[in-house]
């Protein structure tokens, strides 16, 4: 891989109510991670996907912190690292820190976060390019456990993913008219065996009369 920048809000409310006058907050942002408003970015990193992108990892060493309520509210999400685990999903892993609030500590290393999971990308083997637009974020059971608040299947803001890799090294998207074409060869195959074997097998038949 190249290069990769994912671009997330995390969840627009949250944000809202860590800058509002309720928890009166702000949130921190280190390494690898920025803030460009209204989205954190995630940039750099380090990672490889498969030329079929069905596998692959995306890490990046950082961490944003939200902080509140004059320091009672104080998460950290590290380390961000996005594993795909098929052409439409990856799953969202986090380093969590923090109180939640109902005053459950939590120090877990990467926690299944989130799912990602998408239908509009753009892929262009010739100059390596794949992005994917408005990718849908999900809380998860172990998600909604480490930060709280939130239920599991919580939707939070969508995600953009850019990567690059050495141009020539993705392959082409499956076209259905592929998936289709494939499948009529194969019965098309499959016929012709079938009339190659019934043939030997009479020739055979006669053969012993
Ligand atoms: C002094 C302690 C705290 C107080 C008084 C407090 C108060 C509140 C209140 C009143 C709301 C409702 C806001 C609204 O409906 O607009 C809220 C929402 C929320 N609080 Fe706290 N909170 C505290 C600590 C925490 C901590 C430690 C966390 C940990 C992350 C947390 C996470 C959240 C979240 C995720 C929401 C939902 C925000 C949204 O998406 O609308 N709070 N809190």
């Amino acid at each position: 891989m190249q290069d990769s920048v994912v671009t997330w809000g995390f969840k627009e409310s949250f944000r809202s109510y860590i800058s509002g006058s309720i928890a009166q907050g702000e949130w921190l942002v280190q390494g690898e991670v920025t803030y460009d408003t209204p989205s954190f970015r995630f940039e750099g990193g380090t990672g490889s996907v498969s030329p079929n992108r069905t596998q692959g990892n995306l890490r990046y060493e950082g961490s944003f912190v939200f902080k509140g309520h004059s320091g009672i509210l104080e998460t950290s999400l590290s380390n961000p690292v996005l594993k795909f685990d098929s052409d439409s999903r990856a799953v969202l892993f986090l380093d969590v820190v923090g109180d939640t609030m109902d005053e459950v500590s939590v120090e877990s290393d990467d926690v299944a976060f989130a799912t990602v999971s998408w239908s509009e990308e753009t892929i262009d083997p010739a100059s390596g390019t794949w992005s994917i637009t408005d990718a849908a974020v999900v809380l998860t059971e172990d998600g909604a456990a480490a930060f709280g608040t939130y239920p599991a299947g919580e939707e939070m803001d969508p995600m953009d993913i850019a990567v690059s890799v050495t141009p020539g090294c993705l392959e082409e998207p499956q076209q259905p008219w592929g998936i289709v074409l494939g499948a009529l060869g194969l019965g098309a195959l499959v016929s012709v065996l079938g009339l190659v074997f019934t043939r030997v097998r009479k020739s055979r038949e006669q053969g012993r009369q």
